[in-house]
């Protein structure tokens, strides 16, 4: 397992993803997506027109289809069969489809062993989604939960669809987003939520620098506190 694993989870556009690449990048950490795992499922499955409630099907889609997941500078690069398919996985019919992976007990099972092997390879590691600190790495060094309210967090990703050039009512996004939160909250297996000794950060009135400031204000003196800079001295 890495030397020094970070969580950081939270709900859908709290600024999760850009904020723990720059952290990893700052640390020098490898940085895991884990929402853009459940995407390229989502999006295998969709391709291969099988019924998304069918648990059992769902599953076979993990052997019919070879997953690579790459750091690339900037993110995560992902490959379906070879082909990059990092562009498409942030298609909003992506996005719409997604929970039938998130709440499936077999796939989650399946993409946290996926996780952990990806762990097992890197020295650092800076990893974000919802379960990452209470599922998937319970040990982690130092777990960060962000918030922010629903209206701001609609704004982000309608400012984040515009930028790849499509368009959506911030109404509209807003709805969106608090459906997702609450299918992620309520599901059985892995909810969102924070872990019992997760640091919580509302990023309501924070920009993307002022998180990565707080979130490194805490990581500092964790790592130079001894329990993890021994273990990196390894
Ligand atoms: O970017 P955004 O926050 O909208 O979504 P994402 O992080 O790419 O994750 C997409 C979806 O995957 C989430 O709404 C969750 O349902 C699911 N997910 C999950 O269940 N567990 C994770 N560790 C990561 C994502």
């Amino acid at each position: 397992m890495a030397n020094l694993i970070i969580t950081i989870d939270g709900p859908a556009a709290s600024g999760k993803s850009t904020v723990a690449r720059r952290l990893a990048e700052v640390l020098g950490a490898s940085f895991l997506d884990t929402g853009a795992m459940y995407r390229a499922v989502t999006l295998a499955a969709m391709r291969a027109g099988i019924a998304m409630s069918d648990e059992k099907q769902l599953v076979s889609i993990l052997n019919r289809y070879k997953f690579r997941f790459e750091a690339r500078e900037g993110g995560m690069a992902v490959y379906v069969n070879g082909t990059d398919m990092t562009e498409q996985i942030r298609k909003p019919e992506v996005t719409a489809n997604v929970r039938y992976i998130a709440s499936s007990a077999k796939m989650r099972e399946k993409l946290v062993e996926m996780q952990r092997q990806f762990a097992v390879r890197q020295r650092k590691m800076v990893t974000e989604g919802r379960d990452q600190g209470t599922v998937a790495f319970p040990d982690a060094d130092i777990k960060f939960y962000l918030t922010a309210e629903a209206i701001e967090r609609a704004k982000r990703r309608q400012a984040e669809l515009q930028a790849n050039g499509s368009s959506q009512s911030l109404e509209k996004i807003q709805v969106a987003i608090e459906e997702r939160d609450k299918s992620d909250a309520n599901r059985a297996i892995g909810p969102l939520k924070p872990a019992d000794d997760a640091i919580v950060i509302d990023t309501t009135n924070l920009n993307i620098e002022e998180v990565v400031k707080k979130l490194l204000g805490c990581v500092n003196p964790a790592l130079w506190k001894g329990g993890v800079n021994h273990r990196l001295r390894r």
